[in-house]
């Protein structure tokens, strides 16, 4: 990356609208990262046995609060989405939307990525239940990426955005959707056609592009879905993320997977991206000198698409040329698995300062 110099900026703690936060060792190794950093985290439902009811979402949501114990601020706030598919029933979902304890909504094409066996083969399939959300208005995340074969990898957006979502927002163009972690021009165009959809967008797809999980050796630790794509497609992820649009607000994707799950013949998808989100989203703004609509893009859009006030705590970043911090790159659960960071070379170069207690306003 260029040389930027000394940079700073101070934003209000951010939400994170898309993250991954698993189960038993793996949840209680990574929580603290998210609890401590984030106030609002949407967390996936794709779990082994995915989230499909209101009483698995609130008994997850307090595994993750028991998890993050002493290590979550006082905001952290975390918020459940079911997966959707057949066992879904829309009278549990619009108790648990309701009672406050499901917020949204996800949909998987099954096998497009990690723990999406489990998810639909036709998202227009889903019509009653789509027209169901619509009419409540719960948040529609969608996992944007064709499942055919005869789809190259890296046209697998846009062929699902135009074959599967766009007959669903015409027929329902009251639904919210969020196309989850956009990662091509297509997927910004389609948000800016259509006034009921925003796009969140990863750190990794921001700061990465294809070639450098090919281009110097192969990197697994960059493989996620979708998978990066061209420098084209990311300049325009850079401009949509940096323009201050409210319809583009950050969701890190962090998606901790082993070691040796990442390295093995067949690979894991998913990076494991929220801890040293910021400093690699900082980084990436410094460099379009749009550090002025980080906090826009980090802790504004995304609260008030989701229908809440963005949080009055703040959080200072410092970029200095001669820190000489070092990282730990992996992470170790406690049962003996590996799991890497992405952004520890953005990390080296910012300081990151929780100005608790610290309002907005003061
Ligand atoms: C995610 C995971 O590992 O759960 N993987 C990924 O590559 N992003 C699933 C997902 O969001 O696609
Ligand atoms: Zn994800």
């Amino acid at each position: 990356m260029s040389d930027v110099g000394f940079q700073e900026v101070t934003i209000a703690t951010p939400d994170d609208w898309h993250v991954h936060l698993r189960d038993d060792t793996m949840l209680r190794a990574v929580v603290p990262f998210t609890a401590n950093l984030f106030r609002y985290a949407l967390v996936m439902p794709n779990l082994s046995q995915p989230i499909t009811t209101t009483a698995s979402a609130a008994a997850y949501r307090e595994r993750i609060i028991e998890a993050a114990g002493q290590d979550a601020s006082a905001e952290f706030t975390p918020l459940m989405a079911l997966y959707l598919n057949d066992s879904v029933s829309i009278a549990d979902l619009s108790a648990g939307f309701s009672d406050g304890v499901v917020h949204a909504v996800k949909y998987y094409p099954a096998g497009a990525t990690t723990n999406s066996e489990a998810g639909g083969s036709s998202l227009i399939s889903y019509g009653p239940i789509l027209s169901q959300i619509a009419d409540l208005g719960i948040p529609l995340l969608v996992h944007a990426e064709s499942t055919d074969p005869s789809v190259d990898i890296f046209d697998r957006e846009r062929v699902f955005l135009e074959n599967e979502l766009a007959p669903v927002c015409e027929q329902l163009p009251t639904l919210k959707v969020t196309v989850e972690h956009v990662s091509t021009t297509d997927g910004v165009v389609f948000v800016r056609e259509h006034s009921n959809v925003t796009g969140t967008i990863t750190p990794h797809h921001l700061s990465c592009e294809r070639s450098d999980i090919l281009a110097n050796g192969l990197r697994p630790d960059l493989y996620c879905k979708p998978v990066l794509n061209s420098k084209e497609n990311r300049q325009t992820l850079i401009e949509a993320a940096t323009s201050g649009e409210p319809s583009f607000f950050l969701g890190t994707d962090s998606a901790p997977h082993p070691l040796s799950s990442k390295r093995s013949a067949v690979g894991k998808a998913g990076i494991f991206s929220a801890p040293l989100a910021l400093p690699v989203l900082a980084e990436v703004f410094a460099e379009r000198g749009a550090l002025d609509r980080l906090e826009a893009f980090t802790s504004t859009n995304g609260a008030r698409y989701h229908g809440f006030e963005p949080s009055v705590y703040r959080v200072r970043l410092r970029r200095l040329d001669d820190r000489s911090e070092v990282f730990d790159e992996m992470l170790r659960t406690n049962d003996g698995y590996e799991v890497q960071m992405f952004g520890v070379e953005a990390a080296r170069k910012w300081s990151l300062e929780l100005l608790q207690g610290s309002r907005l306003d003061a």
